[in-house]
C-alpha cells in the first residue's frame, strides 16, 4: 500500500528550488520504486512574494518558518537556508518536534554536528546530510555504512566545486579571478557568501565532516588549518605548467599511528585545506570544472575513489532527494539511524605536518646569492630537489622545489630568507601533492 510522507522545505533559493522541482519531477517514479509518495506541503522563505518556479504551487509558500518546523502536517523537514543561524535553531526545533531533518548545510554540521546527532537520537528521528559534502557524490553513507568496519587512514580530495571550476577556467581559458568567480556564481556553484569558497572555509567544513565520520573521532572545524585560492596569479599557473603541475585546492585529513598504542588506538589527526601543485599525470589533475573527487585510503580495501559533481543546484538536489526518500522510509518503518560520534580528535598542528614545497622568490643576480639562499634552506633542514633560475642582469626569479620537510622547518627558513639583503621577496609558497 502506498504511504504518504509530508515534506516541509526551509529555503527555496539555488538548491531549495532545484530540490522542490526535482521532487515534483520524480515524485511518481519514487512512488513506483519505493511505495512512498512524497507530498511537498509547505515552503518557508524569507520573502514569500518573490517570483518562484512555475513548477511550484504559489499556495505552498509562507514567510513563517514555524509553519514548517512546528507544523503537525510535516513529517520531514528539509533545511536549505544555509549558515548556522537561524538554520541551527530551526533544525533543533524540527528535531525536538519529532520530525526527521535533511540538510545540505556543511557549516552547521561541521560546527554543531555532534550536538545535533545527539538531539536527533534523543528524539528518535533521523538527521541526514549527504549533500553537505561533495554534493551529488554519495560518500557519507558509504563511509558510515560500507566502510564502518574499516581502518581508514587518509581522506584526500578536491571537495569544493566553485574553486575547482575557477582554477580550471583560469588555467585553461585565461579567465581572471573575478571573471571565473562571477561565472561560478552564475552557475549556482558558490555559497551565498562566496568568501567561504575562495578562502577555503567551505572545504574545511567538508573535510571536518568527512574526517569525523571516517576516523570516528569528532574533528572540530576550527582545528582544520586552511588557505584558499585568493591571490593566485597567472604566473603561478604558467610556472606550475612549466614544471609539469596543475594547481588544485585540496583537502587532506590523515590519521597518524599512535606510537604508544596498538594498531587500533586513535592516533592524532592532521587536517588541512590548501592550494597545491598536483602532477599533471596524477588522477586528481584530471578532475576539472565543478567536478570533485575524493580518495579514501583504508587498510583492507586500499584506495577508493569517489567522483562526481561537487556543486550545482540539480546535483545537490539529487543528494537531498535521496536523503529525503531514506528518511521517509525510516520513518515509515519506525526506525532511526544512530550516528556514532567518537571522542574529540587530538589534532596534529599544521606546523608538524610534512610536505614538499614550491617556493617562488626574487633575488639579486650576484655571485654567491644562490648558494647563500640554499644554505639557509639547508640550515633549517629543508633539502632542495631542483632550482630553476631565470632573469635579467640585476634580478633573478628563482623557483625552488624541495624534498619533504615539516611546515615549521620551511617557515623558519623563509623567515631567515626574508632577512637577507639579496632576497627581494618570496612571492609564493605552495605545497606539492605527489
Ligand atoms: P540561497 O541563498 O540561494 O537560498 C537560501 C534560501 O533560504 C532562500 O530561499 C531564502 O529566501 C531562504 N532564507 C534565507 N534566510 C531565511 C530566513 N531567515 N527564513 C526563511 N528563509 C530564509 O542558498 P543556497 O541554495 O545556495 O544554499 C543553501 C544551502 O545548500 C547552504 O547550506 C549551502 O551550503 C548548501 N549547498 C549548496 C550547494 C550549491 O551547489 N550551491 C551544494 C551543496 C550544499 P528568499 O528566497 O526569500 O531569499
Ligand atoms: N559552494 C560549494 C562548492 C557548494 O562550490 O563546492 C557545494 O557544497
Amino acid at each position: 500500500m502506498r504511504k504518504h510522507v509530508r515534506i516541509g522545505l526551509l529555503g527555496c533559493g539555488t538548491v531549495g528550488e532545484a530540490f522542490a522541482e526535482l521532487l515534483v519531477e520524480r515524485r511518481a517514479a519514487v512512488a513506483d520504486v519505493s511505495d512512498i509518495t512524497l507530498d511537498l506541503v509547505r515552503i518557508a522563505v524569507r520573502d514569500p512574494d518573490k517570483p518562484r518556479s512555475s513548477a511550484l504551487d504559489p499556495k505552498l509558500f509562507t514567510g513563517d518558518v514555524h509553519d514548517v518546523v512546528k507544523a503537525d502536517d510535516v513529517d520531514v523537514v528539509v533545511e536549505l537556508i544555509g549558515g548556522t543561524g537561524p538554520a541551527g535553531e530551526l533544525v533543533r526545533t524540527a528535531l525536538s518536534s519529532g520530525k526527521s531533518v535533511v540538510t545540505a548545510n556543511k557549516e552547521l554540521i561541521a560546527s554543531q554536528g555532534p550536538e545535533l546527532f545527539a538531539e536527533a537520537d534523543a528524539a528518535g528521528v533521523d538527521l541526514f546530510f549527504e549533500a553537505a559534502a561533495v554534493a551529488a557524490v554519495p560518500i557519507l553513507r558509504p563511509i558510515r555504512e560500507s566502510l564502518l568496519a574499516e581502518d581508514v587512514r587518509r581522506v584526500v580530495g578536491i571537495i569544493n566545486g566553485t574553486t575547482n571550476f575557477m582554477l580550471t577556467r583560469m588555467m585553461s581559458d585565461g579567465l581572471s579571478f573575478d571573471e571565473a568567480l562571477a561565472e561560478a556564481q552564475r552557475l549556482g556553484y558558490a555559497e551565498p557568501d562566496a568568501s567561504a569558497d575562495i578562502e577555503g572555509a567551505d572545504a574545511a567544513s567538508k573535510i571536518a565532516i568527512l574526517a569525523s565520520l571516517a576516523f570516528n573521532q569528532a574533528v572540530p572545524v576550527d582545528g582544520v588549518s586552511r588557505e584558499g585560492i585568493v591571490g593566485l596569479d597567472r604566473e603561478d599557473f604558467e610556472l606550475a605548467a612549466r614544471f609539469g603541475f596543475v594547481i588544485k585546492l585540496l583537502a587532506v585529513a590523515e590519521r597518524f599511528a599512535d606510537p604508544t598504542g596498538g594498531a587500533d588506538a586513535p592516533g592524532a589527526i592532521g587536517a588541512q585545506v590548501f592550494p597545491a601543485l598536483v602532477a599533471r599525470d596524477h588522477p586528481l589533475a584530471s578532475v576539472r570544472d565543478s567536478f570533485n573527487a575524493v580518495f579514501v585510503t583504508t587498510s583492507a580495501a586500499g584506495e577508493l575513489m569517489f567522483y562526481g559533481h561537487g556543486a550545482g543546484p540539480r546535483p545537490s538536489a539529487s543528494a537531498v532527494l535521496g536523503d529525503v526518500v531514506g528518511a521517509a522510509d525510516q520513518l515509515l518503518r519506525g526506525r532511526h539511524r544512530h550516528i556514532p560520534v567518537g571522542p574529540t580528535a587530538s589534532l596534529r598542528p599544521a606546523r608538524e605536518l610534512v610536505h614538499s614545497y614550491y617556493v617562488r622568490a626574487d633575488v639579486d643576480e650576484a655571485p654567491g646569492v644562490l648558494s647563500e639562499v640554499t644554505g639557509v634552506f639547508g640550515r633549517h633542514g629543508v633539502s632542495i630537489r631542483t632550482v630553476d633560475q631565470r632573469g635579467s642582469e640585476q634580478q633573478a626569479r628563482v623557483v625552488f622545489i624541495t624534498f619533504p620537510a615539516p611546515e615549521h622547518a620551511l617557515d623558519s627558513a623563509l623567515s631567515e630568507l626574508s632577512e637577507l639583503a639579496h632576497v627581494r621577496g618570496v612571492h609564493r609558497v605552495l605545497r606539492i601533492h605527489a
